[in-house]
């Protein structure tokens, strides 16, 4: 399996439901938009029989972060640093959930940002899960922001380390 970066074009947009309207919304008429104007990227994991479905899809960028919400060692450690990668959203269709899709995408956007940082550093990959999805990140070691439950964070390091 292999991502690629989301072609409007190519891609029907239209029939993808991940059961949450603003992830299917954000896909459907903004994200094309922001990749060309070089404010996120969207990649797609296509269906192998019918490429032009997408079984599922991640949105990255960065995000400006306050240490304060971190635990006093990330602080410390961290402490002239304002930006962390993020996994901006995170949806599969719903005629393709529950078969490791969602756990394949998280580890392919780990892994595009685990690459990007080797290049322009930064130390943390931040999520915003949706309705009651931060329990599927925790499940692979993300942790919430004091300040946020639905913001979850990991390291950049454990991520390497897990690799
Ligand atoms: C959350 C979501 C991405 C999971 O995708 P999926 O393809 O169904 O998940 P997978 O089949 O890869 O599941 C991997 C593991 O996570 C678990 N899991 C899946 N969804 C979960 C959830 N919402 N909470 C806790 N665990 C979850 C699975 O049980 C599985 O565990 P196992 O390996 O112990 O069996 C998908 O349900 C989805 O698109 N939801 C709507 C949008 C959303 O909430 N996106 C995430 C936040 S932006």
């Amino acid at each position: 399996m292999r991502s690629v970066a989301l072609d409007r074009k190519k891609h029907d947009r239209k029939s993808f439901d991940c059961g949450v309207k603003a992830l299917n919304n954000y896909l459907q008429m903004m994200a094309s938009q922001h990749a060309s104007r070089d404010n996120t990227r969207t990649f797609v994991l296509e269906d192998d029989d019918n490429p032009s479905v997408i079984i599922g899809y991640y949105t990255l960028t960065m995000i400006s972060i306050d240490l304060t919400a971190l635990p006093a060692n990330l602080q410390k450690k961290h402490h002239n640093v304002h930006s962390a990668g993020l996994i901006a959203r995170l949806g599969v269709d719903k005629r393709y959930k529950g078969k490791g899709f969602g756990e394949w995408l998280l580890v392919d956007a780990l892994k595009k940002l685990l690459h990007a940082s080797e290049s322009v550093a930064f130390p943390l990959i931040v999520v915003d899960a949706k309705d009651g999805a931060a329990d599927f990140y925790k499940k692979f070691g993300f942790v919430p922001f004091f300040d946020a439950k639905h913001r979850l964070f990991i390291t950049v390091d454990s991520v390497r380390k897990s690799f």
